[in-house]
């Protein structure tokens, strides 16, 4: 009657009562539990040592007797010793880039790639996004699930996908001016980079196609989020997973409400704990996001430790529940002289100073035992070198105010910091261990 595409609309699910959903969730748990248990031997043996059987599990906080899954899980049974299907069965592998040692491989049945192309559909359908609209995917495509995880879902929903990958700035600003897509898919830190690009070009971005982009792959603030609806002139909307579990669209903000990425809890089910005795938290308490996938064939992740800090909220436009902005993750905390610090914290405060560009990069050294910590930041275009003096120490001030901690900030030229083209990496460690 609205005259609306139906694609426009949610999905049933999307709107179900709170029973409906727990009852489906029960269900679908019951068998993943199960799947696991009788095709994953690693994880049938953690079980068995725990004293926890499928058969246990006749409520949903039945779930919270039931082992953690880790990532070393993964790198001990690198590549295929967690896959629940034999390995025929597999059309697609990925594997996140470890920093260390072994990669970790993730894998896909075909049916597992319908249910994740039909989630990030949602997702885009979440942020606006309608069939016939354009795509623009700068997530980079490869072993990483950002490119391909983006670009099936975009397909899947109906719309023109360009594949461009990471990388390329000035021919990803060349592509959205002639091709004028509707939507972006990028990571927050390389669509900075983007801007910057149309800016070099003596063009402004926000007056460009864009009307919507879905960011995610890394921590990012409100502050950036303001900052980059500015610049780019489009709705930013945050979309949040990982490859353990799936790929991007676990979760995924809604453009009406903007208030945190729904969890789409018919395929995950969500628990947020205590990162240090692994008790489960009531919902609103802030901990460690835990995750159980409720319909994966190939790998199947039973109470997967995420190390995202992150709280669970209620619904509101969806039935769904939704998450905290991730304030960082349990591994980037940093210990600076005893004092815990996420680099988002750095991050709102550089981006609260007008005259500062938004980018930073911390450094971490150790002289004579103490930890020292150097920030360095750009000044804007155009900004007169004799402020920069007057911004370090504004910045240092508040650094030392807010987080408590000193640190030695240096206000760089526009440009002088290395630019992401994927993933940023704000901090560089020094420190030995
Ligand atoms: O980053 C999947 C993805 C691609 C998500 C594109 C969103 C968009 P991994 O490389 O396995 O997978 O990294 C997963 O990235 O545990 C978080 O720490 C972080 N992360 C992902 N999305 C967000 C987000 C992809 N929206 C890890 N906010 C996760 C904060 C995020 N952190």
């Amino acid at each position: 009657m609205s005259g609306q595409h139906p694609a426009a609309h949610p999905e049933p699910i999307e709107r179900a009562s709170e029973d409906e959903l727990r009852a489906l969730q029960l269900e679908r748990l019951k068998w993943s539990v199960r799947h696991a248990y009788e095709h994953v031997a690693p994880y049938r043996r953690k079980c068995e040592l725990a004293g926890a059987h499928p058969e246990d599990l006749r409520t949903l906080a039945d779930l919270a007797r039931f082992p953690f899954t880790v990532k070393d899980d993964l790198r001990q049974s690198y590549p295929f010793g967690m896959f629940a299907v034999p390995r025929e069965q597999l059309v697609r592998l990925h594997a996140s880039s470890g920093t260390t040692g072994k990669p970790t491989v993730v894998g896909y049945t075909r049916e597992d790639i319908e249910t994740w192309a039909g989630l990030v559909a949602r997702s885009l359908r979440a942020a606006g996004a309608r069939p016939g609209d354009i795509v623009h995917v700068a997530y980079g495509y490869g072993l990483f699930t950002g490119g391909l995880g983006a670009h099936y879902g975009a397909e899947r929903l109906g719309c023109t996908v360009i594949p461009m990958s990471g990388g390329q700035s000035q021919k990803q600003v060349q592509l959205i001016r002639d091709l004028e897509p509707d939507i972006i898919m990028v990571t927050p830190s390389y669509m900075l980079a983007l801007v910057e690009e149309f800016h070099r070009q003596g063009l402004d971005a926000a007056a460009s196609s864009l009307r919507a982009g879905l960011f995610g792959a890394e921590p990012w603030t409100e502050a950036l989020r303001r900052e980059i609806e500015t610049r780019a002139g489009l709705e930013a909307l945050d979309i949040y997973g990982l490859s353990e579990v799936m790929g991007p669209g676990v979760a995924s903000e809604c453009l009406e409400s903007k208030d945190g990425a729904v969890i789409w809890e018919d395929h995950f089910y969500p628990e947020v704990v205590d990162p240090a005795s692994g008790a489960v938290l009531a919902d609103g308490a802030p901990g460690e996001l835990v995750l159980t996938t409720l319909t994966r064939q190939a790998l199947p992740m039973i109470r997967y430790r995420t190390r995202d800090l992150s709280a669970l909220l209620p619904p509101t436009a969806r039935a769904m529940r939704r998450l905290a902005r991730i304030g960082g993750r349990t591994d980037d905390m940093l210990i600076v002289r005893g004092v815990n610090v996420f680099p988002s914290q750095i991050e709102e405060l550089v981006l609260g100073l007008a005259g500062l560009a938004p980018h930073y990069q911390l450094e971490l050294t150790r002289a004579a035992h103490l930890d020292q910590l150097a920030l360095r930041v750009e000044c804007l275009a155009g900004a007169a070198p004799e402020l920069r003096g007057g911004l370090e120490r504004e910045l240092a001030a508040r650094i030392k105010a807010y987080i408590g901690i000193s640190a030695r900030v240096s206000v760089g030229d526009p440009g002088s910091l290395e630019r992401s083209q994927g993933k940023a990496r704000h901090v560089i460690d020094r420190r030995g261990s």
